[in-house]
């Protein structure tokens, strides 16, 4: 029995293989970019800075790491270590995937279509295993309002932005795959994960450090913004000195709007869990990897102001006669605000199933990501 994982590295990769580790998963192969040593030190580095769920001693020293692009023909992998891999191979979870917000789908197909198709090949090498993939709630699209169920996979409402379209041309071709080699796929549809422990540089940030990246671009984009405002603050404060709405900020999106936001620990755990209650059987099953309850723009705007005192947020239907500024964060190629009209929510059922009575996470809301935004590395000029 062996166990293969692709994006250790990453945010939400890391989490992953500490819970596997946890589970008491032996023989577990990480593949990724750069050399072994390279590897394994990122890895390392990632997994013991996040200490928990407890790992008995050694446990992590046991993880083989294996050089594998994504990019690369057959992974990168010569024949010997495809049979190494793929021998006794009983579980495959493929996490791996660029995340670009951004415009140019090319990159996103290569690395997650053409990517996890050369998932798929190798996992043909091994019959016997499962293929857990990792994929996200975006898929849905641009549709923003009503309930999205775990086995919707329809494109009928176009996608706001190509790693949406990627991440669900890769859910179809999984479906073909099982179907067509009578294969047992999971796919896990995480929301967008959090963290709300400090993060060290070096260490994989989490996909929120975009949002404040682009306010901190807006605020240092005042001409008179450090006579104005002070510097960001790691740990969130309001104190006496703060000055009360020095920057006035409209935002154009749906006042009522609201984003699923989940604990990235807890989503890893879930999965994780969820993996290993699932009887294997052929075919897809999706599992909306989401938070019961959503979280509302106007909370995520209070938590921002936390993080810049002196910045005051306001979500407008419309925007007539935007400031500079105000144009300056919908030009962003790169721009999260692109769901600040959405309302929709996740069905959970086949995820409550397989968890069984695993208790909910704690909420999401202005305290957590009080936190949570407080502890990204800020970089504004002085
Ligand atoms: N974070 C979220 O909020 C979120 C929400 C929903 C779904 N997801 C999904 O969760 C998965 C993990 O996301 P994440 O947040 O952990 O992202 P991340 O921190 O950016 O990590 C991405 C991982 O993919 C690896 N990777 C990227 N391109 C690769 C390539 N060409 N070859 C091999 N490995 C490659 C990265 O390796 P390097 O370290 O070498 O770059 C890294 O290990 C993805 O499938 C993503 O779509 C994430």
């Amino acid at each position: 029995m062996s166990v293969l994982l692709t994006g250790a590295t990453g945010f939400l990769g890391c989490r992953l293989l500490r819970e596997l580790l946890a589970r008491g998963e032996e023989n577990i192969t990480v593949l990724g970019r750069g050399t072994p040593d390279e590897l394994r030190s990122r890895v390392e580095a990632a997994v013991q800075w996040l200490d928990s769920p407890a790992l008995a001693p050694g446990t992590l020293a046991s993880v083989r790491y294996v050089s594998s692009d994504l990019l690369q023909p057959d992974l990168g992998l010569d024949v010997q270590e495809r049979a190494r891999i793929t021998k006794d191979l009983t579980t495959l979870w493929h996490c791996a995937a660029l995340i670009l917000l951004e415009g140019d789908p090319a990159p996103l197909h290569h690395a997650n279509v053409i990517g996890t198709r050369r998932v798929l090949q190798l996992a043909n090498e091994a019959p016997g295993a499962r293929v857990l993939h990792v994929s996200t709630a975006y898929v849905a699209g641009q549709r923003s309002t009503g309930h999205i169920m775990e086995d919707d996979l329809r494109d009928t409402g176009g996608f706001q932005i190509p790693y949406e379209q990627s991440k669900h041309t890769a859910e179809r071709m999984l479906r073909a795959w099982a179907s067509s080699g009578h294969r047992d796929v999971t796919v896990f549809r995480p929301s967008l994960l959090v963290t709300d422990r400090p993060i060290p540089q070096g260490l994989p940030g989490q996909p929120t450090d975009l949002l404040l990246r682009i306010v901190e671009h807006v605020v240092n984009s005042r001409p008179d913004h450090a006579a104005t405002l002070p510097a960001p603050v790691h740990t969130p404060r309001r104190t006496k000195e703060t000055p009360a709405a020095a920057l006035q900020y409209r935002l154009q999106g749906d006042p009522l709007g609201s984003l699923n936001m989940l604990q990235a620990d807890y989503a890893a755990h879930a999965m994780v869990l969820a993996a290993s209650r699932t009887t294997p059987a052929p075919g897809v099953r999706t599992m909306h990897v989401t938070h019961p309850k959503n979280v509302t723009f106007a909370t995520v705007a209070a938590a921002v102001e936390t993080r810049f005192p002196g910045l005051k947020v306001t979500m407008v239907p419309t925007l007539p006669h935007p400031t500079s500024l105000e144009k300056l964060a919908g030009a962003f190629a790169v721009n999260p605000l692109v769901y600040s009209t959405h309302r929709r929510t996740y069905d959970r059922t086949n995820l409550l199933a397989a968890l069984g009575g695993l208790p909910d996470p704690q909420p999401v809301d202005l305290a957590y990501l009080t936190r949570a935004f407080g502890c990204a590395p800020a970089a504004v000029a002085e």
